[in-house]
């Protein structure tokens, strides 16, 4: 049943399973080279990136991803779709303005008439979905929640020369997680940062229009629905941010960076990772990186790397996870949890 009634009483909320789908299509470096003037080593050396998956829009899109992924996530945590009460999908990339992809999901799922929603953060879409829904299940409104990133970013790339600085980096993916309410309050969330900068979207954008060009860009119509990025300034963004989010995050929950066993990250260059675990002096253990196989995609980037982590059995009762994300909005964001 969905919406029950809001009680004052606070409840433990737990991360109970995690899944993910992939797009089967792979795209190696060498395949870019066919396709645009790079080469491997280029790409190697400044992003960590070796391959990508591709989704096929001729047979799949972001819904049919983050469907697979919802329900690999609700088996997991052994569980039927109609104990989901509230379906939350992190994309920029809905395969259509409407229906969204979170009621796609839940029709086909099979949950129900259960609600159903949307949220746009792009790279941070997820974690700022997990914040909503914790507290929709701590504040007494919601017992099971399938918390899906997807994304099909592909389709804004443009796989010439003249798209290379962006084409390279990204991938297609979906993953989730589902969470559920449990009678220990001491699990759940311990901090979390969400914030955007409207005017910084400058230097990374998806133009729909003419009129979407800030000054610094010059309108060109081969460049709408195409991702424009100024590589630097989004580099200087995130290795700025980052360092800045974990320690904000830590701050609030009075931790030490070492108390927090994982470090789940937004993947969109492994200088980027690498930066903060050498800040912080944490082992490759802390903060696993999965970039080399998937490159960045976007929404579905952190619950990725929760997922493989927990199917890897390095995810137990007790540890504190860290979930962080940064990207287009901009935005970044992060949600600390007590496993
Ligand atoms: N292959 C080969 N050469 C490429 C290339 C490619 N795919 N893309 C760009 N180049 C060239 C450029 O044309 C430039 O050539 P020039 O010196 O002759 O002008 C040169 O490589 C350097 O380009 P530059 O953009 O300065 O490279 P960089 O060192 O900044 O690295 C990124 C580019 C994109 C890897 C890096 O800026 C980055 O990772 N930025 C952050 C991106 C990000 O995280 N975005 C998502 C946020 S969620």
């Amino acid at each position: 049943m969905s919406g029950h009634a809001r009680t004052s009483v606070r409840v433990g909320v737990e991360i109970a399973g995690s899944g993910a789908c992939l797009p089967s299509r792979r795209l190696t470096n060498n395949d870019l080279v066919s396709m645009m003037d790079t080469s491997d080593e280029w790409i190697v050396q400044r992003t960590g990136i070796r391959e990508r998956r591709v989704y096929d829009p001729k047979v799949e899109g972001t819904a049919d991803l983050a469907i697979g992924a919802a329900r690999a996530a609700i088996a997991d945590a052994g569980m039927k779709p109609t104990d989901i009460d509230l379906v939350i999908v992190g994309t920029m990339t809905p395969d259509a303005p409407t229906p969204g992809v979170a009621s796609v999901v839940a029709a086909r799922i099979g949950a129900g008439h259960v609600g159903a929603m949307d949220v746009n953060g792009a790279c941070c879409g997820f974690v700022f979905s997990l914040n909503v829904a914790h507290d929709m299940i701590n504040s007494g409104g919601y017992k099971s929640i399938v918390v899906i990133g997807a994304d099909t970013i592909t389709r804004f790339c443009d796989f010439t020369t003249a798209g290379r600085n962006v084409a390279v980096l990204f991938g297609d993916a979906a993953a989730a997680i589902v969470l559920r309410v449990n009678q220990d309050p001491s699990i759940g969330l311990l901090a979390q940062a969400m914030h955007s900068d409207g005017e910084g979207a400058r230097n990374l954008f998806v133009p729909g229009r003419e009129l979407d060009f800030p000054p610094n860009v010059e309108y060109a119509p081969e460049k709408i629905h195409r991702i424009y990025m100024d590589g630097q300034a989004v580099f200087k963004f995130a290795v700025g941010t980052f360092p800045k989010l974990i320690e904000q995050t830590l701050e609030k929950a009075g931790l030490a960076a070492d108390d927090v066993d994982h470090y789940v990250c937004h993947q969109s260059n492994y200088r980027i990772l690498n930066s903060a675990r050498e800040r912080f002096g944490l082992s490759p253990e802390k903060l696993s990186v999965n970039i080399d196989r998937y490159g960045n995609t976007v929404g579905a980037s952190v619950p990725l790397v929760f997922d493989e982590l927990r199917k890897s059995g390095r995810i137990h009762p007790g540890q504190k996870v860290m979930f962080l994300a940064f990207g287009a909005g901009l935005t970044w964001g992060s949600s600390l949890w007590q496993l």
